[in-house]
């Protein structure tokens, strides 16, 4: 395999190095010290030149009356090549300036108040770590969080500094006629040899992770926002040339996500400006920067013919959690890293929450529980397991995480059930009147849900401290006699890295009782275990009842002790959607855990009677909620399946799902081609959630169809894949025939290659259709599109498109039992720790899990860490992550 790079890496100039021969720092939340500065203002000049740009900034400082006396300044720096440097207008002689170890400055015998003047020079065109100024696609573009505006300008680099930020930019006028940053604008002139400047005014303080600059030949799609008190806001999406007329859906969903904020939070927005920019080299989803919203531009750019129903819904999302950071995120920020959640786990709930308000909130639940399990649940039992508020990390990007973000969301929505929707939002009034323009803690955010509330939930805290998915284990007993029906609930939280006792938390259980004709007893409501365990008592039940619990996934925990049969009961008739969608998971989960046993047994295996009644249920009722069926019927993924084992078996685990599908797609082959059939689009393309419901069980029946039988699936994909005018179905049916083996599989291929060679965004779904094949050959298809002339290790996008969609959604592959998969990820990750050390510490995850594979497996996955690890001059990040996986 050979990695191309444009430009050699030094490795000894890029950031971040940990010199092995010292391990790199941890910082620890209980170390968290007030600074000894504060930044008032902040007068930036940016100068900008592709491989040498200057920035100048004058910092007004003041010593902070909340710290101790002193009188030394701190300063982060990374990569700065420093010019000059003046305090109160009187040049600092080199041997007031130490130069720390990581790049930062120190100086000592400052005063109370000062103005300290710098100016630096950086290159944006060597940045490949996508963090600081770096270009993307010609444009200049910076991303600051979580630590990147030490690698523009020196500045106490942490979110507890606030400060009021002028910006002008500086750059010649043919490259880049536009020139954005945070606030609104104020003043732009000419200047000579083709230049010109902007200057941007940012009124409300805010810390350094939310500064932005984005500069280039962009193109706009404005619109415009009245705010609810008035306030006209000019609104505008940034993106390149000829991309200005895939921005609808995104702006639509920006003007949603406003109006919602204000009607269910009273949040109006608060500047006369507020632009997005989207570029094409972006480590992460989106960034919230104060006024100027930075985006990948796959949470920008659709349409019908580029973007799936999935990426419109992408879009939607993102937009809305970028959005909504403007007051969970900016006008209240973090304190400090450790408490990301503060923002990260409320803004997703407030996003998940808008979703749910926009389409169908029980499908958008099932998919957004779907998704913290395949996620956020192995990582709660793997070796990167923390608290949703860590106590300690080595590199905080390795903290951007399912648990922060997703798990933190749950914590949100938990705490809104057990307080009332009406006391929540009293609650968020509460916090941001106390907190508007100040950094706080989660604690500060719980203790106004308390104080709004009148409740107690110091004990709800602990959700916060102690890492691992609750198992919460039912027990059932039932006197006909004395018609007592008793419902014993228990709790245990597995050991987690540096936390081997846990204490118990409250887990709010929605919850209904069934009869046994499946009609709803009375008394449905919500339980809350708050100890260990509790015996809830019901009098005066006629039969023995079916417990439905957890309605609407009410607590993020691992539900056990029900039967085979409750399960296939409630899937059968609980009134509620979650109940029945998980009940129907946790059935078929429970059946193939018993084939996994078959298949490794070499015993034959055979359809269960119990799997295909609830597929004849489900086909059954279809029709009355397409989206709701199409996420039910496709079986559990096999990461899920995984990860109810404690050594998993890739290989059988994959044979059962296969055989499954396949056996369901042939016992109801007539049912499927009639949905596929009868689900076919007639009229315009749509986009709301009932076309997007029934593009999706169409393609579910297909893919079933396929595995049914394979020439019948094919003659079908082909025909659709010809036919289809929007991306989902073409893409659907390019699954379909990339998993097959004949000339079909090459042909389509090559055809959706020669179509969207052009399209960056759709190329990606190319690589990771190819990715995800399940095919016997597709690890070295995987490593021979490594080396595609269309494969850029310096796109994230594309990084993610090939190797995350292989190590992450291939699971059978990427744990062959000739460990080339394993070899195949460690390399990419060493070449891409010197290329973006912030992909390379995420990338490399999948290697991490060796605990839950068997001992050969294992001991090569441990192998391969260990090559790892042993690279001289390996980044912080990746170091954390690979020390950390390997247990030490
Ligand atoms: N705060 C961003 C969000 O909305 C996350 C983010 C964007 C980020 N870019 C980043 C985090 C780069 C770390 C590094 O969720
Ligand atoms: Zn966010």
């Amino acid at each position: 395999m050979v990695l191309f790079f444009k430009k050699e890496q030094n490795l000894e100039s890029s950031t971040k190095r940990a010199l092995m021969t010292t391990p790199p720092p941890t910082i620890r939340r209980e170390d968290y010290r007030p600074p000894a500065f504060l930044v008032d203002s902040v007068e930036l000049h940016l100068s900008l030149h592709p491989a040498a740009t200057r920035v100048r900034a004058r910092l007004a400082l003041r010593r902070n009356p909340a710290a101790g006396p002193g009188d030394t300044l701190e300063l982060d720096g990374e990569e700065l090549r420093l010019i000059s440097a003046a305090l109160d207008g009187v040049a600092l002689p080199p041997e007031r300036l130490a130069h720390r170890g990581d790049g930062g400055l120190r100086i000592h015998g400052v005063p109370a108040a000062f103005t300290l003047e710098t100016e630096v020079e950086i290159d944006p065109d060597a940045n490949s770590e996508l963090s600081g100024l770096y270009r993307s696609g010609g444009n200049y573009v910076t991303q600051c969080e979580a630590e990147g505006f030490r690698r523009i300008t020196y500045f106490p680099d942490r979110p507890d500094v606030m400060a009021r930020y002028t910006t002008t930019i500086e750059a010649g006028r043919e490259d880049c006629p536009v020139l954005l940053s945070n606030g609104n604008p104020d003043g732009a002139g000419e200047l000579p040899e083709g230049r010109h400047w902007v200057r941007w005014v940012d009124p409300h303080p805010k810390p350094s992770y939310l500064f932005a600059v984005m500069a280039g030949d962009l193109v706009a799609l404005r619109d415009r926002f009245t705010t609810a008190s008035g306030r006209e806001v000019a609104l505008a999406i940034w993106v390149r040339r000829g991309d200005e007329d895939a921005c609808g859906h995104a702006m639509d969903s920006l003007k949603r996500a406003m109006r919602w904020d204000e009607e269910t939070y009273g949040l109006e927005y608060d500047l006369d400006v507020f632009n997005i920019a989207a570029v094409s080299d972006f480590n992460m989803g989106a960034m919230e920067n104060k006024g100027l919203n930075i985006f990948n531009t796959k949470y920008i750019l659709a349409r019908p013919e580029t973007a799936t129903d999935a990426d419109y819904e992408g879009i939607e999302t993102v937009v809305a959690h970028e959005y909504f950071h403007n007051w969970t995120g900016n006008r209240v920020t973090c304190r400090d890293w450790f408490q990301l959640s503060l923002k990260e786990g409320l803004t997703v709930f407030r996003d998940q929450h808008f979703s749910e308000d926009m389409g169908s909130a029980a499908v958008k639940r099932l998919a957004n529980v779907r998704r913290l399990r395949a996620a956020q649940f192995p990582e709660d039992a793997g070796p990167m397991a923390h608290p949703v508020r860590p106590d300690s990390y080595v590199e905080i990007n390795n903290f951007y995480t399912p648990t922060v973000y997703q798990k933190g969301a749950e914590l949100v929505r938990m705490m809104r059930r057990l307080i009332g929707a009406e006391a929540f939002r009293r609650g968020m009034d509460l916090y941001i009147a106390r907190h508007d323009n100040q950094a706080v803690t989660i604690e500060d955010f719980v203790a106004a849900m308390q104080d709004a509330a009148g409740r107690d939930l110091s004990r709800f805290a602990r959700w916060y401290a102690q890492a691992g998915t609750p198992e919460l284990r039912v027990e059932e007993a039932y006197d006909p006699a004395a018609r007592r029906y008793t419902l014993t609930l228990s709790q245990a939280i597995p050991p987690t890295p540096g936390q081997p006792e846990k204490l118990p938390v409250p887990i709010p259980v929605a919850f209904g009782l069934l009869a046994p004709d499946g009609a709803e007893l009375p008394g449905a409501g919500l339980l809350l275990l708050e100890e260990a365990r509790q015996d809830i008592v019901f009098e005066n039940v006629p039969a023995k009842p079916t417990p439905s619990l957890l309605r609407g996934y009410s607590a993020p925990v691992r539900l056990t002790g029900l039967s085979l049969e409750q399960l296939g009961f409630l899937a059968a008739h609980d009134t509620d959607p979650f109940v029945r969608w998980d009940s129907a998971q946790q059935y078929r989960v429970a059946e193939m855990l018993r084939l996994v046993g078959e298949f490794r047994a070499r015993r034959p295996l055979a359809l269960p009677e119990g799997v295909a009644a609830i597929a004849a249920a489900q086909l059954g009722h279809a029709l009355e909620d397409p989206a709701f069926a199409a996420e039910s019927l496709p079986l559990p993924s096999e990461d899920f399946v995984a990860d109810q084992m404690a050594t998993a078996d890739p290989e059988a685990i994959h044979a059962v799902r296969r055989f499954l599908r396949q056996a369901l797609g042939a016992r109801f082959a007539a049912r499927f081609a009639g949905l596929h059939d009868a689900l076919a689009e007639a009229g315009p393309y749509r986009i709301d959630g009932a076309a997007i419901g029934r593009r999706a069980l169409r393609n579910a029946a297909l893919h079933y169809l396929a595995a049914g039988d394979a020439a019948e699936g094919e003659r079908r994909a082909r025909a659709q894949f010809d036919a289809a005018g929007n991306m989902t179905d073409q893409l659907a049916a390019l699954r379909v025939l990339a998993h097959g083996s004949g000339p079909a599989r090459q042909e389509a291929l090559a055809r959706f290659h020669a179509r969207w060679k052009a399209e960056p965004l759709v190329l990606d779904k190319w690589f990771a259709i190819q990715a995800m094949a399940e095919r016997d050959t597709v690890l070295a298809e995987v490593q021979a599109l490594a080396d595609h002339p269309d494969f850029d290790l310096r796109n994230p996008n594309r990084v993610r498109a090939l190797v995350g969609a292989f190590a992450m959604g291939n699971p059978s592959a990427f744990h062959h039992a000739s460990g080339e998969g394993y070899r195949f990820l460690a390399s990419v990750v060493l070449a891409l720790d010197a290329v973006n050390t912030q992909m390379a510490a995420r990338i490399v995850s999948p290697l991490t899990d060796w605990k839950r594979q068997d001992a050969a497996r294992g001991a090569m996955m441990r192998a391969e860490l260990e090559r790892i690890l042993a690279r001289p001059g390996l980044s912080k990040g990746t170091y954390e992550k690979v020390s950390k996986g390997l247990g030490h």
